[in-house]
């Protein structure tokens, strides 16, 4: 019998606040953070093989490992101890068609992580809950639940504990991406520095962002934007600062750099005008490339058309 591959398609992700706290014991990060899921996505596709193995395909796919240090390939063994397989002859081919940016900060490879579960749920024929895989989405990093569930939400924890949010209306973006990635640690590393050395502002409370949300007024929602490893990112790559200034230059309510970067987001008024900033900034010179992108999208999803190659 020919094996039937599953393609799940999974979102991007930007933070609208991320509030940052001390670090733990753990080495992590106590946070409060707001994510929201953008029409940026990856399709991931798995299935049985008995050359089992991950393969990566899209743009900056030469970035991604392609073995055992790719979180998705960690989501196909923690499943299959999970399920009582063996993790080390899993028997499955995983491959991923990047949409996502690569070292972002948009949470590709949480995304794919949490892809493969829900793809190899309904291979193996697990039959797992939503919630029972976002437990284990939890183990495989901070930002994989989130990527299962989509939409806009609330995030504590490590990020990983979340509430959706009520979001009334649909924003519009445009994402800059750098030229090279950024490692997540060493941007919290560079938070952990710069507030040793002086206390930069942190972003406050997260209550009127959520007001903001729900009224789905994307000008307050602009002026409500922050991130405070965004001052973090900014030390590491002083270039993000002309980014940041000139997607506002360009006509955006407000930009700011997702997650730990180096990606920026920018608000815009609505889809026209977004169109137009992607235009403009693309010529600014300030970054590799722009994409268009608007949120909330819902979260991992088994899609009809398979997309391997
Ligand atoms: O959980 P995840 O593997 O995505 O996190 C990557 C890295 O980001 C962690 O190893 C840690 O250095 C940093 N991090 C953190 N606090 C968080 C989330 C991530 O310090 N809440």
């Amino acid at each position: 019998m020919v094996p039937t591959p599953i393609t799940v398609r999974v979102p991007a992700k930007v933070n609208l606040h991320l509030s940052v706290g001390e670090s733990r014991e753990d080495g992590y990060h106590e946070l409060v953070t707001v994510f929201q899921a953008l029409s940026l996505t990856d399709d991931v596709t798995v299935v049985g093989s008995d050359e089992p193995g991950v393969e990566v395909h899209g743009e900056g796919a030469g970035e991604v490992p392609a073995d055992g240090r790719n979180l998705a390939w960690r989501a196909v063994r923690l499943l299959a101890e999970h399920a009582g397989r063996d993790p080390e002859a899993p028997g499955v081919r995983v491959s991923m068609n990047k949409g996502i940016p690569v070292a972002g900060g948009m949470a590709g490879g949480s995304a794919d992580a949490a892809a493969t579960l829900l793809a190899l749920n309904g291979l193996w024929h697990l039959e797992l809950g939503r919630d029972e895989l976002s437990e284990i989405a939890g183990r495989l990093g901070s930002d994989v639940p989130f990527a299962l569930q989509g939409g806009t939400a609330l995030g504590t924890g490590r990020g990983e504990r979340l509430v959706p949010v009520l979001a009334r209306h649909t924003y519009h973006w445009v994402i800059a991406l750098d030229r090279d990635g950024m490692e997540t640690p060493g941007v919290y590393g560079e938070l952990d520095r710069l507030r040793a050395e002086s206390k930069p502002n942190p972003v406050g409370d997260v209550e009127p962002l959520l007001e903001a949300l729900a009224s789905g007024d994307p000008r307050q929602l602009a002026l409500l934007l922050g991130n405070d490893l965004q001052a973090a990112a900014v030390s590491l790559r002083p270039g993000l600062r002309r980014t940041l200034r000139a997607g506002v230059q360009a006509g955006a309510l407000a930009g700011i750099v997702s997650g730990s970067g180096p990606t920026c987001a920018f608000l815009c008024t609505d889809a026209d005008a977004a169109v137009k900033v992607a235009a403009e900034l693309s010529g600014a010179g300030v970054c590799r490339t722009v994409r268009v992108a608007h949120g909330p999208v819902p979260g991992a999803k088994v899609s009809e058309e398979r997309s391997d190659r």
